[in-house]
């Protein structure tokens, strides 16, 4: 799978995010061990902390589609250069790890950032 076509899907999605607090807008696209590719974005809420995050977002309607074992995600936001999941989305991704670990992809203005979960959230909690 092309990263690039992954990469464009979440540039899309950034496009939907309800964003309107933060204004700041992020889109994900999450490439499945059995090549499916689901999407999400941001949506926040007047109650702030009720706002989620695109990757939870995409990991949502993965989950729903019926897949849970995960290869990649792409993360976008129009907002900031690679745009790195947060604490708690590294945790959810953690969950759905498939044996090669999950690659997260990311872009800046040279083009597309590749960096495996497993090295930017070492020791994740797993019951
Ligand atoms: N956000 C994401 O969707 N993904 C990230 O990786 C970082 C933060 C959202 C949450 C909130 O709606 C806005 O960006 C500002 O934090």
């Amino acid at each position: 799978m092309d990263y690039q076509i992954l990469m464009n899907k979440a540039e899309e999605l950034s496009k939907k995010a309800y964003a309107p607090y933060s204004e700041f807008r992020v889109g994900a696209c999450i490439l499945t061990a059995n090549d499916k590719i689901f999407t999400g974005c941001n949506f926040e809420n007047s109650s702030y902390g009720l706002s989620i995050c695109a990757e939870r977002n995409a990991a949502g309607a993965a989950v729903a589609g019926g897949e849970t074992k995960f290869k990649a995600i792409a993360v976008y936001s129009p907002n900031m250069e690679n745009c790195y999941p947060c604490g708690a989305c590294r945790q959810v991704l953690h969950e759905f790890e498939c044996d090669d670990g999950i690659d997260i992809i990311l872009k800046d203005k040279n083009g597309l950032n590749v960096r495996k979960l497993k090295e930017i959230f070492p020791d994740g909690f797993r019951l």
